[in-house]
């Protein structure tokens, strides 16, 4: 017998971590965009960083560019600070979120602000659609204070990045892909937390892409535990997520998005939908256009 209803999605696919290095050497566990191809459309990318160890991540992220999509980085401990080459410089604190549109190409650092203790967050990449790569380049810094955070009925407690999150009859939304400001990916991005056995349901529009990534404890689905740091991905085919927390709890990423359905070129930090554009971008950073562009 089952209680399952056709609406709640399943996992279609599991995307397991691999500790990998970025920018000058900071250690870090990428799921989706570990291998080339394994996107998860619109997302590209996901790393997961986390470490007490100041060697693991004290070089940092020197002087890089990007084009063709957009960057979100959220912090859960320890201190970054971006500097990009339209002037922008913010520091990232524990649970602040850094939003970056790279459009036609942004050039910056992301260095650590310590020296010691604990570094620990994420980022992930989105793809933008092809009429929006070469927007100009864009940035938001959200500090803790400006990402709304509520209590579960069932237990824990939920932070609203980006969309609409349901909180019993409540619905609270992020600053991100606000219904007044829409973004085309439609994003929606939740941190949540839950004890033991604790519950959490969302809609989630049928045929967005969707994902859930554990990074504490376990989660079940349908019955079924679930690895930890993997990218667990969800059937297109409901329109409900609903999950709960195994036997330790779970702290985890929930992410939803609009598909492009484009062609990805991807080429290092720059993903574009053809190879000409690609080599275009090439010429334009190697030219110096790159930064003039923007
Ligand atoms: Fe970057």
């Amino acid at each position: 017998m089952s209680t399952i209803s056709n609406d709640l999605r399943t996992v279609a696919q599991v995307i397991p971590s691999i500790p990998t290095s970025d920018g000058a050497g900071v250690k870090l566990r990428r799921s989706i965009g570990s291998q080339r191809g394994l996107y998860l459309d619109p997302f590209l990318m996901l790393d997961e960083f986390g470490t007490d160890q100041p060697g693991d991540y004290i070089a940092g992220f020197p002087d890089h560019p990007h084009r063709g999509f957009e960057t979100v980085t959220y912090m859960l401990d320890g201190r970054m600070q971006h500097r990009d080459h339209l002037g922008n410089v913010g520091d990232l604190g524990p649970g602040g979120v850094q939003w970056m549109t790279a459009g036609r190409g942004v050039i910056h650092s992301e260095m650590p602000l310590q020296e010691s203790g604990r570094m620990r967050g994420f980022q992930l990449w989105i793809n933008l659609p092809g009429k929006e790569k070469m927007k100009p380049a864009g940035y938001r810094d959200i500090p803790a204070s400006g990402i709304p955070s509520a209590t579960l009925p069932g237990g824990g407690a939920i932070k609203v990045i980006a969309g609409t999150a349901e909180v019993g009859e409540q619905r609270i939304g992020g600053p991100i892909n606000s219904p007044s400001q829409p973004l085309s990916t439609a994003p929606l991005y939740f941190d949540i937390e839950l004890p033991a056995g604790a519950s959490f349901e969302q809609a989630i529009p049928t045929g967005h892409n969707a994902f859930l990534y554990s990074y504490e404890g376990s989660v079940e689905i349908a019955g079924k535990r679930l690895p930890g740091q993997a990218a667990l991905v969800l059937d297109t085919a409901g329109s409900r997520v609903q999950f709960t927390a195994g036997a330790e709890g779970a702290r985890l990423l929930l992410l939803a998005g609009k598909p492009l359905r484009e062609p990805v070129v991807q080429y290092g930090p720059f993903v574009m939908n053809t190879r000409e554009e690609i080599e275009q971008a090439l010429r334009d950073y190697q030219s110096g256009d790159f930064a003039k562009a923007a």
